[in-house]
């Protein structure tokens, strides 16, 4: 009894928890005026509402078509009835081009973030929708780092139902150690074990700083560049046996920043 109230009085054990600085830092960006135009960008006066709505559009569909062509390429390999998409982070939900497609062809889409703003404004989205019969759209609220490490493991993730998990500007802005461990690292250790499973692929949009020498810092603003040789190595999992790939890679502009949307499978 006394054990059981420890536990569940541990955020490290309580997987509702939260940090509640997280979670208002997030409220606050993003119901900012042209919230996640990059900083320098910002600083340069560069931002106007006009060209922040032309550059988003643009980045939200070098994501979008990315999950679409991924969706046509498992569609040839197993049916899509009844498979699941994960978003890790919901954002403004610029690059959700992809959802209505998805859901036509039978799948759910689970959406994971930790601010309410996010999850209220895709929660009222998906509420809108008219979906084929045995399709659900799902929000959760939480702080995927703290799930990843709490007792569910990647049983979150929903492994035998979810075939692609899409992280798009989700990486670059886990920052800080969790536990002495790079969250960011953390994340991708979580995810190895989700591409264990067969036809399972993971999705991203990032900064690769080969493509942003511009920045003179990996970290600028809220955003780390990691390159690829930061994010494979984890994604392979500790017995390292099989090979990780990242394929289809593709680039896009997002004011003076290039984004790269990629494919990552295990082989
Ligand atoms: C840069 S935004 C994603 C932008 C989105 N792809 C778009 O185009 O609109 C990052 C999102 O991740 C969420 N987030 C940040 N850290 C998180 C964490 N540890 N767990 C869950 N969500 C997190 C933020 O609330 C935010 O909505």
């Amino acid at each position: 009894m006394v054990l059981q109230n420890i536990l569940a009085n541990s955020p490290e054990m309580d997987v509702s928890y939260i940090d509640p600085r997280l979670r208002e830092h997030w409220n606050r960006k993003l119901k900012r005026a042209n919230a996640l135009a990059p900083m320098s960008s910002l600083k340069k006066g560069e931002v106007t509402t006009e060209s922040y709505q032309i550059e988003s559009e643009k980045l939200g569909r070098l994501g979008a078509a990315q999950v679409e062509n991924e969706i046509d390429l498992l569609d040839k390999s197993v049916s899509t009835l009844g498979k699941q998409i994960i978003t890790l982070g919901i954002g403004l939900m610029r690059d959700w081009g992809f959802v209505k497609k998805a859901n036509q062809l039978g799948m759910s889409i689970l959406a994971l973030d930790v601010s309410d703003y996010a999850c209220e404004m895709a929660d009222r989205f998906f509420a809108s929708q008219v979906l084929p019969p045995g399709v659900e759209n799902r929000v959760m609220q939480m702080d995927v780092n703290q799930r990843l490490g709490s007792h569910c493991g990647i049983e979150f993730l929903e492994p035998k139902k979810t075939f692609i998990i899409y992280a798009a500007q989700f990486l670059q802005v886990l920052q800080g150690k969790h536990r002495g461990e790079d969250r960011a690292k953390r994340l991708l250790f979580g995810l190895s074990k989700f591409l264990e499973f067969e036809h399972r692929r993971v999705v991203m949009v990032h900064l690769l700083p080969e493509d942003n020498s511009h920045r003179k810092a990996s970290r600028l603003g809220e955003s780390i560049m990691y390159p690829l040789e930061y994010i494979l190595p984890p994604l392979s999992g500790s017995l390292q046996t099989r090979r990780i790939e990242a394929l289809r890679m593709q680039k896009g502009m997002f004011y003076d920043d290039t984004y790269s949307a990629f494919t990552i499978v295990k082989r």
